[in-house]
This record gives structure tokens, sequence and C-alpha cells, in this order.
């Protein structure tokens, strides 16, 4: 099943590098050093439309994107046709499913920005993606990842399906203007599973109105259950940040939750 939604609404790769807080988020120097201080081949799981996957390549790093949702993949690959030959050539993408997937080959550094891993819903989910990247890890190799840090405040508010949180408006290049907003349908607090919408309004250049959906669910993981989940997966964390200038996690609240982990425990090794 897929929890992320992304292949089930098709407007979503159309709308998704317009989005202003994914626009403007601030993560993709802190993902773009990680790789390059590996100064090796990165693989990016759940690599979306881009937003990370071009800057690395643009900063001389090979570096290999899967995803599941062929939408997102498909306007990923327009967006490389638009930079320069020698871009394209350290950039490969791939459809997969970061629960399983074989690629055959060994990557320093496996990286999962903005969140894909919390669309993985259950422990056996989880527990088969780090099982995927640590058979595509080299000895010593880091996963380095970012979730959302659960606030407990928010948590303890109903979810009563009212669209909240406003964002900035923003235009399509054909003239669409969007307001996004959000609604949480279902907090399963057993579960730790928010299920939650992305509601799109959107008002054509001639007037009409469309409403767009995008379902998703993303699981709630807390610091100490991802650092048990990582040391059972054969990881040792090196760092958790709070942000990404990398501010110790603690330093302020709720943040994010930031892994640098380190494998320690391989449990096949590609010969290279
Ligand atoms: C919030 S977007 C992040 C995209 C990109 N990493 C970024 O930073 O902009 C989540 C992405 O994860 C992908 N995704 C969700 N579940 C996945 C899975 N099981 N395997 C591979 N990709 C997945 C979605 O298709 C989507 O492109």
């Amino acid at each position: 099943m897929d929890a992320s939604g992304y292949d089930g609404a098709s407007f979503i790769p159309e709308f998704y590098d317009h989005v202003v807080p994914y626009a403007s988020r601030q993560d993709v120097a802190f993902y773009v050093e990680a790789a390059c201080q590996s100064g090796r081949p990165v693989l990016e799981l759940g690599c979306g439309t881009r937003r990370v996957l071009v800057p690395t390549a643009r900063a001389g790093i090979e570096i290999v994107g899967l995803d599941a949702s062929e939408g997102m993949l498909e306007a990923c690959r327009r967006r490389l046709r638009a930079e320069p030959l020698d871009v394209q050539r350290r950039a490969t993408v791939q459809r997969g499913d970061m629960r399983d997937f074989e690629l055959g080959r060994a990557f320093r550094v496996v990286t999962i920005p903005f969140r894909p891993f919390q669309h993985l819903v259950t422990v056996p989910e989880q527990l088969a993606c780090l099982s995927a990247v640590r058979r595509h890890l080299e000895r010593d190799g880091r996963l380095v990842f970012d979730i959302f840090n659960p606030s407990i405040h928010r948590l303890a508010k109903p979810a009563d399906g009212d669209e909240t949180d406003e964002e900035p408006p923003f235009t399509l290049p054909d003239g669409r203007a969007v307001i996004r907003r959000h609604r949480f349908l279902e907090r399963d607090l057993i579960k730790q599973v928010n299920t939650s919408e992305l509601v799109y309004y959107v008002t054509h250049p001639d007037g009409r109105q469309e409403r767009l959906v995008h379902r998703l669910q993303m699981r709630c993981i807390f610091r100490f259950e991802a650092e048990h989940l990582l040391a059972r997966a054969g990881f040792t964390v090196e760092h958790v940040y709070a942000d990404f200038s990398r501010a110790p996690y603690g330093s302020q609240y709720p943040g994010e939750l930031i892994f640098v982990a380190r494998l320690v425990a391989p449990v096949q090794e590609f010969g290279r």
C-alpha cells in the first residue's frame, strides 16, 4: 500500500516545486554537503522531483535517485533535461520502492531527504527499508535522513478535520493561482499514524475553481524510538540535529529530527 499518496494524485508533481514551504526549505545545502563530504556516489531514496538531486549533481557528485512515483520521477527527468550535459551525466533516477530495491552496487552515503521515511507506517516496513539501505552501503557508510519531531502539544489536539495552516499562495506558470491548506483526518495514537489531507484550491485564469486533494499517511517517530530502530538495523547514531544548520537535538522544540547514522553491521558487501 502507498501511504504517501504521491501516485494517487496526478497533479502533485506539477505543483510540488511551486509549494512555498517546499521551495524555501532550508535542507538542500545540508544534504549537498553530506554528499560532498563522502566525495563518492550517493543514493537518494524518495528523490521526488529533484529538489536535492539536481543541486547535488551540480556540486560535482554522482547521484542515483529512487522514487516510487512515476509522476514525480517524470517531473525530475524533465528538470534534468534542462541541465548542462555534465550535470545530466552525474544524475540517474529510477522507479523503486524504498522498502524493497536492488541496485546491485554499494554507496558511501544513502540519504532520505524531507521525510519519505515517515510514509513507512509500520515497523516491518521501516526495517525492510533499513535492511535495503544496509545492502547498499559500503562498510562504515552513512545513512542521513530527516523526519519531523512529533510535538506532544500538537498530538494532544483532536484531529477535527478542520482545514488549518494556510500557506503563502503561489501561481503556476500557466497562470493558475493556488492556495493550499492542511487538515488532519485521523490521529491514530496507538499506531502513531496521522492521516491527513493537503487541499489545493485552484483558481484558473478564466475564473473556474477547483479543489484538489492529496491524502497521505505519516508515522510519528520519536527520537529514542528511531535510535533503537537504527541500532536494531545495524547502525550507530553519530549525530542527531534539530535543524539543518546542525543545532543539536534539544536546542529547540519540536524542531526537526535529523539523523546521521553509520553502518556497523553490513549484512553483505559488494566487491568494491
Ligand atoms: C515529501 S516528498 C520528498 C521528495 C524529495 N526527497 C524532496 O526533498 O523534495 C516524498 C517522496 O517520497 C516518495 N516515496 C514515498 N514512499 C516511497 C517509497 N515507499 N519508496 C520510494 N519513494 C517513496 C514519494 O513518491 C515522494 O516523491
